[in-house]
C-alpha cells in the first residue's frame, strides 16, 4: 500500500463551524492573535488567553467531523495514511483518522508552564491556579506564534517518506508548517484541496489544485487517487 500523507488546516474543520484563522479578517474570536496566542499575549494577560482557550476547548463539544474528516477516514482502506494537522481540534480523531500528527498542539491537553513534557488530558475550563503535579501553573499545549514547532523534524521525516502528499484546508501563510510541501521526494504529486487557494500550479512540480471545499474537493482527490 501506498503512503498517502495528508496536512490539514483549520480549512478542513471549517465546515464543522470551527472558524479558519484568515478567513474571518485576522481577528480570533475578535481578538488580535498576539493577545490570545504568543508567550507575550500569556505574560500580559493569561486569563485573557485561558478564558480564550476555554471558549474553543467549549465549542469542540458542540461540533461533529464534517465530511472531508470522513473521507480522508475512507482513504485508508486504499493507503497507508498519516495526517499531519495544523489544527489543534480533534476531529480528525473523532472521524476515524488512525493516525494524527498535532504540529501545534491540541485543545483538550494543558501542560506545566515549566515542564513542557508535563502535559495532561484536560477537557474542562483551565483557569489560573489550576497547577501541575509540581505546583506549577497549567497553560494550554498549544504552540503560540515565536515558539517552537518540536514535532516539525518528525512531520519532515513523514513528508520525505510520502509517495503521495495531500494539503487540505490551508492558506499554507504560516511557517514551518506551510515548507512542508518542499520535503517531497522528487517526482511525488502533491494535491492541495482549497476553495481559495493560498499557491498556484506553478509553486510545485506535480500540483493539482482542486479549487472546492474539504466536503467536496477530498472524494475529488479521491477519485483523482484511484484513476
Ligand atoms: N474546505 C477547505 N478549505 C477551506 C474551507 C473549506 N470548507 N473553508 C476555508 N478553507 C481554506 C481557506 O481558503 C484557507 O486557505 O482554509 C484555509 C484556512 O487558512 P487559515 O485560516 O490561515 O488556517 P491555517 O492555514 O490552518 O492556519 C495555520 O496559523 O493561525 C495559525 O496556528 C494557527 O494552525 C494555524 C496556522
Amino acid at each position: 500500500m501506498k503512503t498517502l500523507v495528508v496536512l490539514t488546516g483549520a480549512g478542513v474543520s471549517a465546515e464543522s463551524g470551527v472558524q479558519t484563522f484568515r478567513d474571518a479578517g485576522g481577528l480570533w474570536e475578535g481578538h488580535d492573535v498576539m493577545e490570545v496566542a504568543s508567550p507575550e499575549g500569556w505574560r500580559k494577560n493569561p486569563e485573557l488567553v485561558l478564558d480564550f482557550y476555554n471558549k474553543r476547548r467549549a465549542q469542540l463539544f458542540k461540533v461533529q467531523p464534517n465530511q472531508g474528516h470522513l473521507d480522508l477516514v475512507d482513504l485508508e482502506r486504499d493507503f497507508i495514511v498519516q495526517i499531519i494537522t495544523q489544527n489543534v481540534d480533534d476531529l480528525h480523531e473523532r472521524a476515524g483518522s488512525a493516525a494524527v500528527l498535532h504540529l501545534h498542539g491540541e485543545l483538550f491537553k494543558v501542560r506545566s508552564v515549566y515542564d513542557e513534557n508535563e502535559v495532561l488530558e484536560w477537557k474542562k475550563d483551565l483557569f489560573l491556579g489550576d497547577v501541575g503535579k509540581n505546583g506549577d501553573q497549567l497553560r494550554p499545549h498549544i504552540v503560540w506564534f515565536g515558539e517552537a514547532v518540536p514535532l516539525i523534524p518528525t512531520a519532515i521525516e513523514m513528508v520525505e517518506e510520502a509517495d503521495i502528499l495531500a494539503v487540505i484546508g490551508t492558506s499554507l501563510q504560516v511557517y514551518p508548517a506551510a515548507s512542508l510541501l518542499h520535503y517531497v521526494k522528487k517526482g511525488t504529486p502533491i494535491y492541495y484541496v482549497d476553495p481559495n487557494p493560498g499557491i498556484s500550479e506553478s509553486a510545485f512540480p506535480h500540483l493539482t489544485i482542486i479549487r472546492e471545499k474539504a466536503g467536496i474537493g477530498v472524494a475529488i482527490m479521491r477519485k483523482m487517487l484511484e484513476q
